[in-house]
């Protein structure tokens, strides 16, 4: 189970309204309590902040906000003692502008980095060489001035893409790579994985069509020439075969952000030489609803190669929480949220704060700090209300940060979800998290077991994990009954229910879940 810490926002060890590294040290015991196997920080690395690290000026350093290189030495090692790895978040897609190779890129057509970002003349009439627009909206290219021609940047201009045909980036990112592997890191997630490379001729998208999938209609194209390239997955074969020349082998998880899942298998490759995990967007994407999640989990389970994982997750720091998303604020769809995630086969990847039914917090114009917020506010706030401080405790400051000191982005409701409050209480979300991850390490048929869908009535969805256990969810405003099932309820939602004996139909309430392990 991984759980993914934004470092910014999870706790501040000096009083400077800043999540660090010391303040990830801090909460380890909190995170071995949890039973969490993995944790996977976003960007620590140098950045400008133009978007908040995901604009890396230096791949090797650590961003003083955060702490010292040797923190993150103690981080490993202290997360180590507790069977807690580490995993950091690899941003090959687009450096920082300010990345020393991009400042000499931009010199002269004939710099050494020149060639390291993907430049084109301007068309006749001088606009962009082709049509592609950036994801957080605008035209995907910008002209610098003195040299006449445009740069590439599938996010911000502050973001040119890197040009991954160009084999010196390759060789590039591989000693990234051995930095962090050499300090014990046990993998990484990918940042914009699928988009890395692109068409070789730059040729412009396709616009989309009334029938198209949501993402290319915001677009107003298909990204057919900028993302999903074939060639992508010759760099991530060759990031495997590093990441298992070490012992023990390193993990490689994939921002995966397409909306086809037969495309999403293929960044598995044969199952055993790409990515390990693919983060499944359809699934975050798709309606709390025992249909369409349904629909989701067969389709990836019959598409992804024999021995390829699954992953499962329900929030980031770029989407909105599953308890606002999913659970529209109501308690019993959050915890049959988290239910569902922690029982399906694969790697369930929580956000922080899921454990505690977090939701997004509000965020006023003036508290913007996130680019796309700035750029779309009013009609979308951006990233974060997902992204405010980790409540640790009812108190001035959250147990965040010191009391008197305003942290780097406002709190959500402190005082309705919270670790403190909810950690020595047993009907707790947080406690129904921590017993469902533990009863899963205790139960190799919900660990490894095979997964199969059971018939069950519209609005419940239920599947048997391995031999004995069989989990229902009833995503439903209406009781539901499962038939045919014996045996005892190990967990429920509504903790009253655990230990009871299940034979003839078993009813649940509206959104109630139960884990039962059969006779
Ligand atoms: C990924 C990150 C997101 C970032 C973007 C550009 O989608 O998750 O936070 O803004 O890439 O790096
Ligand atoms: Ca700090």
């Amino acid at each position: 189970m991984l759980y993914q810490i934004y470092p910014r926002s999870f706790a501040d060890s000096n009083g400077d309204g800043i999540g660090d590294l010391r303040g990830v040290v801090d909460h380890l015991e909190y995170l071995e309590w949890l039973g969490v196997d993995g944790v996977w920080l976003s960007p620590i690395t140098v950045s400008p902040n133009a978007d908040w690290g995901y604009d890396v000026a230096d791949y090797c350093a650590v961003q003083p906000d955060y702490g010292t290189l040797s923190d993150l030495d103690e981080l490993v090692a202290e997360a180590g003692r507790r069977a807690i790895r580490v995993l950091l978040d690899l941003v090959p897609n687009h450096t920082s502008d300010r990345h020393p190779w991009f400042v000499d890129a931009r010199e002269s057509r004939s710099a050494r980095h020149r060639d390291w970002y993907v430049w084109a003349d301007p068309k006749t009439g001088g606009s962009a060489p082709n049509n592609w627009v950036s994801s957080f909206g605008g035209p995907a290219w910008t002209l610098d001035d003195a040299s006449g021609q445009y740069y590439l940047h599938n996010f911000l201009p502050e973001q040119p893409d890197l040009n991954w045909w160009n084999d010196h980036v390759r060789d590039a990112f591989d000693e990234v790579l051995r930095f962090w592997f050499d300090r014990g890191v046990a993998g990484f997630r990918i940042d914009v994985c699928h988009m890395i490379v692109k068409d070789a001729d730059l040729r412009d998208n396709p616009p989309a069509r009334a029938d198209d999938h949501w993402m290319a209609r915001v677009f107003g194209q298909r990204s057919i020439y900028n993302a999903n390239q074939p060639e992508v997955h010759e760099i991530l074969r060759r990031w495997r075969r590093l990441a298992d020349s070490y012992d023990p082998p390193r993990v490689l998880i994939g921002e995966t952000n397409v909306e086809e899942l037969d495309i999403l298998a293929r960044y598995y490759g044969r199952g055993d030489d790409e990515l390990h995990l693919a983060f499944n967007f359809p699934f975050i994407n798709a309606a709390f609803d025992a249909e369409a999640l349904r629909a989701v989990v067969e389709t990836t389970e019959h598409l992804l190669p024999a021995d390829a994982w699954p992953v499962w997750t329900g929030s980031n720091h770029d989407v909105s929480r599953l308890a606002t998303r999913w659970a529209s604020s109501d308690p019993e769809k959050s915890r049959a949220a988290i239910m569902m995630l922690l029982t399906l086969r694969g790697t369930p990847v929580l956000y922080q704060g899921d454990e505690i039914g977090l939701t997004d917090a509000t965020v006023t114009e003036q508290d913007l700090h996130d680019p796309v917020g700035r750029r779309f506010w009013p009609a979308y706030a951006g990233r974060d209300p997902v992204r405010s401080p980790m409540p640790w405790r009812d108190e001035p400051g959250g147990g965040f940060t010191d009391p008197d000191v305003k942290p780097w982005l406002p709190f959500g409701n402190i005082a309705a979800h919270n670790v403190a409050s909810q950690r020595h209480r047993p009907d707790s979300q947080l406690q129904l998290t921590r017993d469902l991850i533990g009863f899963r390490k205790r139960t190799p048929d919900l660990q490894t077991g095979d997964s199969t869908q059971t018939p069950a009535p519209a609005g419940l969805w239920a599947w048997r994990r391995g031999e004995r256990i069989v989990v229902a969810l009833n995503l439903s405003d209406s009781h539901n009954a499962l038939e045919g099932l014996t045996g005892t309820i190990a967990i429920a939602t509504d903790r009253t229910r655990d230990g009871e004996p299940v034979s003839g139909p078993l009813d649940l309430r509206p959104w109630e879940g139960v884990v039962v392990t059969t006779s």
